[in-house]
């Protein structure tokens, strides 16, 4: 099975950009299941009428992060769309679910199991590794890919260590930036610490470079605002063995 997620989107340019590559993108390499971060399409958050445009444009699953709540619409929507995954670690306070099994387009089933680190991150979650545990001893779809929405890069890289063999794969998103440190584990889990952001090329994370700068250079009153130019689409795609599971390559993908 081919797997691919697609790294952060951002801003409404974002969502363009997936909208113009991602189907062409699918059909060419053959692409059996698509996940799609896209809790920042708002900048914070996003909304329900962005989800539909990133269904439309080809993704199979949107998964969330810390700000998967930012924007009220998306209290109810989560309940109601099975293909939207907040952080399984999340405390039973907030709505929706944060693992799911589907049906890829080659007809075999896969988990997905969607994770938030506590490392550098300000939220009340659970435990990612023995909430990971929990979940997956009661999955019995031999593919189980898992998303780890994290600051840390050791937080990242200790999970996948501690799930080498027991998933298929485990990758991070969340800090907007691509790691090069994509490769399979000694028992067959495929790895990358972040997948990157589809926005704009311009940016700092894909929000207006001036602005960022002047909010860290305590100019008060300044809000983010999403930055305007050309865009990337960043992600990773997995091959995963249908039999075993296992992980048959990664590759990072950089598409503008
Ligand atoms: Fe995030």
């Amino acid at each position: 099975m081919l797997i691919f997620t697609v790294g952060d989107v951002v801003s409404d340019s974002g969502i363009r950009l997936l909208e113009k590559t991602l189907r062409p993108f699918k059909k060419l390499k053959g692409i059996h299941f698509t996940i799609v971060n896209a809790e920042n399409a708002s900048g914070m958050g996003l909304v329900p009428e962005q989800a539909d445009r990133i269904y439309n444009a080809g993704a199979d699953l949107i998964t969330l992060g810390n700000h998967a709540f930012s924007r009220r619409e998306m209290l109810s929507y989560v309940e109601d769309q099975p293909y939207i995954l907040r952080p399984e670690n999340y405390t039973h306070y907030n709505p929706g679910k944060g693992h799911g099994v589907y049906v890829a387009e080659n007809g075999q089933q896969l988990a997905v199991i969607c994770l938030i680190g506590r490392v550098f991150m300000q939220n009340q979650a659970e435990n990612p590794f023995f909430i990971a545990d929990r979940v997956i001893q009661k999955l019995d779809a031999k593919i189980k890919c898992v998303e780890i929405h994290g600051e840390a890069t050791s937080e990242k890289s200790a999970l996948a260590w501690y799930l080498d063999g027991r998933v298929s794969v485990v990758y991070g998103t969340h800090t907007h930036v691509q790691t090069a440190d994509e490769r399979i584990l000694p028992k067959g889990t495929g790895y990358i610490s972040d997948i990157g952001m589809t926005g704009p090329v311009d940016s700092v994370l894909g929000m207006d470079p001036e602005t960022s700068v002047e909010r860290l250079l305590g100019v008060p009153q300044i809000k983010y605002k999403p930055a305007s130019g050309a865009c990337m689409l960043q992600g990773a795609l997995f091959e995963v063995d249908d039999n075993t599971g296992r992980c048959l390559s990664v590759e990072r993908i950089r598409l503008s």
